[in-house]
């Protein structure tokens, strides 16, 4: 077994922002029961002993955590490479300036629109939009690598073009267009928020002629509507395989939405070394390498490649952990998605944002795995 390459820290699931395409759970870890300094930093020693290389910094909203700037410096102090994941509320120039002492490493910045109207109305905040542009001046004065994460719907589909345009105004090296994929709150808002297949296949073809035209000067990572596509997405990088999760409380995870799967028990770091659970534990056992296969994964030539898709998508969609993502054309679900994909892309429906305590205190801010 391979060590996993790449943990996401949730470090807090509270937000100021509140993204109807949030993927955090329905219910969300309260402040009080979040993890303390020590216990992240122990866990950041025991992830770089055990292989991890990136750490992803990551919530809800991690400026939210006061103890940001000593839990980046932790994370350096134990050899991780740092990526802030945040919607930029909550920095400033002091914070950031504190960040880049403790050796912070690279930022990607949430972006809801490309306009204060847009942005502002998905993040349910008003100024919201005003103030990530203030920070994203920051951001570039210190010199920090950026990536722009941009979640894309039907909502905001039709600002790609100025996207693209935004993340070279900015300096961002690296462009990450993510279409809105429906775990935890967003499933919520899927009539909301799914794309036409006009939509997915215009987009695409933007992101094709943008990468032929910016090669060399932004690197454009895109993530398709799965429900429009023929391929499900190889979800983590195969479960278990690259990557692992720990949310707010000390719970680690082999994706953020694993908690959807019944029957799956998941450890905790603070009770637990994280190599012990990486190896050990039945929840990541679970549904590793090919061997949980039914067909028509099993006898697939692409098993290896998406690993079966995602396996809480295919709890969300087929009532099974062990299916195949019914976003693949393989699946005997697939035709009934294709056309319930339609019907969702039509209706009519509004944000469904989280109820007001949760907007205090919960949400989710940097993009949609925040
Ligand atoms: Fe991937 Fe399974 Fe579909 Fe083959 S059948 S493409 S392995 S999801
Ligand atoms: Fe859990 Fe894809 S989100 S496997």
């Amino acid at each position: 077994m391979r060590p996993p390459i790449a943990m996401l820290a949730e470090l807090t699931h509270r937000c100021p922002l509140a993204c109807p395409y949030c993927s955090n759970p329905l219910d969300l870890v309260r402040g009080a029961a979040e993890m303390g300094t020590e216990d992240w930093a122990r866990i950041f020693r025991e992830a770089a002993d055990l292989g991890v290389l990136q750490l992803h910094l990551s919530g809800g909203e991690p400026a939210a955590r006061r103890d940001l700037v000593d839990l980046v410096a932790a994370a350096r102090a134990a050899g991780l490479y740092t990526n802030l994941i945040t919607s930029g509320i909550g920095l400033t120039a002091a914070r950031l300036a504190a960040l880049d002492a403790a050796g912070l490493d690279h930022v990607q910045l949430s972006l809801q629109g490309t306009d204060a109207a847009m942005a502002d109305a998905i993040g349910g905040l008003e100024g919201a939009f005003a103030r990530k542009l203030a920070v994203a001046g920051q951001i570039g004065e210190i010199g920090f690598p950026l990536t722009l994460n941009a979640v894309l719907h039907r909502r905001n589909l039709h600002q790609l073009p100025r996207a693209i345009e935004m993340a070279l105004e900015l300096g961002a090296r690296r462009l990450e267009v993510a279409t809105v994929q429906f775990h935890g709150w967003a499933l919520r808002n899927r009539d909301a928020l799914m794309p036409t297949r006009a939509q997915a296949r215009e987009a695409g073809q933007i992101v094709a002629e943008a990468r032929a035209r910016l090669r060399g000067r932004l690197v454009i990572d895109y993530v398709p509507a799965d429900y429009h596509g023929e391929y499900p997405k190889r979800c983590m990088g195969g479960w278990g395989s690259t990557g692992l999760n720990v949310a707010p409380d000390g719970t680690v995870l082999p994706c953020h939405a694993a908690q959807t799967i019944p029957g799956l028990e998941f450890w905790s770091a603070r009770e637990m070394p994280l190599a012990r659970i990486w190896a050990e534990n039945p929840a990541f056992n679970a549904y590793r390498g090919t061997g949980w296969m039914a067909e028509p994964c099993r006898s697939c030539e692409r098993k290896t490649k998406d690993f079966g898709g995602c396996r809480c998508q295919a709890m969300a969609l087929a009532g099974d952990a062990g299916a195949t993502d019914p976003t693949c054309v393989k699946s005997p679900l697939h035709a009934d998605l294709a056309a319930r994909a339609e019907a969702h892309a039509a209706a009519d429906a509004a944000f469904v944002f989280r109820p007001a305590p949760g907007r205090e205190t919960a949400g989710q801010g940097a993009g949609q795995g925040a």
